[in-house]
């Protein structure tokens, strides 16, 4: 039986993505920061629900060894979990900063360095990593999560080349806008009340992630990336980058068609205009 450990299973795409390999028959490690909170996913031979704070590195070493006790190996690590950081720059706290990158970043690193001598020594495994559209363009006022996914991209595409001669493979999924708790609860809106001259640029952005411009953008759904989550982690092809979602692939599509200058003239329009 193949076997995915997922971070970040508590909702949205990570939840979507632990249903969608469960009904393929796969063996599911849903991980999160409050399993005993979790009421949709059901615990069973071949789904475990395990505490997984991508920020406590000791609740990460247990649900790896947890899980390979459990199933006996991984086969595909999803680092899913992660959350936006929104806002000016100049009005995130040093924390706000921080745990940013704690989560997006760090936290994919340290899980990634947890299960590597287990994929090492079985010589096989692969590791999905959830980045963004926002990791290969970027918008306003999320510098801090695009340096974030941009980063994760530079790092999965620097490792492949190190761990694919030793069995490891590493696939880069890139979603556009979806429709989970992102721009809610998992927003970390920075309060602008001290430098209130960016609170025109903050209104106009606000405005497009509303639930009318989400869906005139054409957002996808958790279920319909989970499939493209499957699609990377049964790819045989080799393929690194999986674009996922209408929006996203018409992004892609334009900044690559279009000069960049033009590009870039093209956001502000759109998201301030
Ligand atoms: N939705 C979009 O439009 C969109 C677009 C592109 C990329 N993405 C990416 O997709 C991934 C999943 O987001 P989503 O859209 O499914 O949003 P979501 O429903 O808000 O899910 C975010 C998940 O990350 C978890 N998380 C946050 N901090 C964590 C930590 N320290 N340790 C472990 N888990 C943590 C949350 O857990 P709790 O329930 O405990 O908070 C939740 O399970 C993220 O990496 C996001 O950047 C989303």
């Amino acid at each position: 039986m193949k076997t995915i450990l997922i971070t970040g299973a508590s909702s949205g795409i990570g939840k979507a993505t632990a249903q969608f390999f469960h009904q393929k028959g796969w063996g599911v490690a849903a991980t999160m920061r409050t399993p005993e909170k979790e009421q949709d996913l059901k615990p069973d031979d071949r789904l475990l629900l395990l505490k997984l704070d991508v920020q406590d590195k000791e609740t990460i070493t247990d649900a790896v060894q947890e899980t390979i006790n459990h199933f006996g190996q991984i086969d595909v690590v999803l680092n899913n979990a992660g959350y936006g950081a929104a806002g000016p720059l100049e009005a995130g706290t040093e924390e706000q900063i921080r745990r940013q990158f704690e989560v997006n970043l760090f936290g994919v690193i340290d899980v990634t360095r947890a299960v590597l001598p287990h994929f090492r020594e079985k010589k096989s495994g692969r590791f999905i990593n959830v980045t963004s559209i926002g990791g290969l363009i970027t918008l306003p006022l999320f510098s801090l999560y695009h340096a974030t996914k941009w980063g994760l991209e530079g790092f999965t595409e620097a490792l492949q080349y190190e761990l694919n001669p030793l069995g490891i493979e590493l696939k880069i999924v890139e979603p556009g806008g979806v429709n989970t708790d992102f721009a809610g609860r998992s927003l970390d809106m920075f309060d602008t009340s001290q430098v209130p001259e960016y609170v025109p640029t903050v209104q106009r952005m606000l405005q497009n992630f509303s639930e009318d411009s989400g869906r005139s953008f054409g957002y996808s759904s958790s279920e319909d990336i989970a499939e493209v989550i499957f699609q990377a982690a049964t790819d045989e092809s080799g393929q690194l980058r999986f674009i996922a979602g209408e929006d996203a692939k018409q992004f892609w599509q334009a900044r690559q068609n279009m000069p960049y200058e033009d590009f870039r003239a093209m956001i502000k329009e759109q998201m301030l205009g």
